[in-house]
């Protein structure tokens, strides 16, 4: 099994984004080498005729490298879509041996890698084959993301037993807020529920802070902010 993680969510929104890049900020902070990556995004802004994703950046903001941006984001679509959806319409298809290229080069460089996947397991990427597939073949532990309020105990089970059907090592969860939630009573009481029922460590809850934006990198804010709130061992 490769070393770092591969972050997935309950959903699109949830903070894998957010998660991914904490995570790369203590792995640096550290003094570790740490690569980031962002195998697909769609939604992605069109610089001097070059797709740019917000969260790739975003991600190597965090880790602080130099690689190539096409390895950290090598397949970037223009429509906020599904990613089959999304590459249909621009008359391509998800090129997945580009994807597994850049994968085997960033982890040749770097002792650990973070992945972002896109939105959650069951996104489809090719006509059957998923996010987790991807996972699958990257051969990471999965850090699941899943929101706070009221459903999460659904969605966090469902992935979480989804992933573990499909092979892959489930590390933990990261309860993340990404939007204003203010119960307290609601947050601590699923996250008794999600530790019961899925016997898996809680490794973060991450508060609301209007300091963290995925589309305004502030490394002192985030660093903070992650150090306060994940579990030490959560760096491997
Ligand atoms: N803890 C947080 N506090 C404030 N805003 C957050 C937090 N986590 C995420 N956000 C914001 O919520 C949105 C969704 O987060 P993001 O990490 O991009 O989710 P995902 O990658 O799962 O789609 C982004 O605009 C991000 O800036
Ligand atoms: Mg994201």
């Amino acid at each position: 099994m490769g070393k770092g993680y591969f972050i997935t969510g309950t959903d699109t929104q949830v903070g894998k984004t957010m998660v991914a890049g904490g995570l790369a900020a203590l792995y640096r902070n550290k003094g570790l080498d740490v690569g980031v990556m962002k195998p697909i995004a769609t939604g992605c802004k069109r610089v001097n005729n070059t797709l740019i994703s917000d969260d790739a950046i975003f991600l190597k903001n965090s880790a602080e490298v130099d690689d190539e941006y096409e390895l950290i984001n090598p397949v970037s679509l223009e429509q906020p879509l599904a990613p089959t959806i999304a590459a249909r319409l621009s008359d391509t298809k998800i090129d997945l041996e580009k994807i597994r290229m850049a994968y085997d080069s960033l982890c040749e460089r770097h002792e650990y890698l973070i992945i972002e996947g896109i939105g959650g397991l069951l996104v489809p990427i090719d006509e059957y084959y998923f996010v987790v597939d991807l996972a699958y073949e990257m051969e990471l532990p999965v850090i699941v993301v899943c929101r706070p309020n009221l459903g999460t105990i659904n969605h966090t089970l469902l992935t979480v037993s989804y992933a573990r059907e499909h092979g892959l090592a489930v590390k933990g969860i990261v309860m993340n807020e990404s939007t204003e939630n203010g119960n307290d009573v609601v947050m601590r009481t699923n996250i008794d529920e999600i530790k019961r029922l899925t016997g898996l460590p809680l490794l973060g809850v991450i508060p609301f802070d209007k300091g963290l934006d995925v589309t305004k990198f502030n490394k002192e804010v985030l660093l903070k902010i992650f150090r306060d709130k994940v579990d030490k061992d959560i760096i491997i």
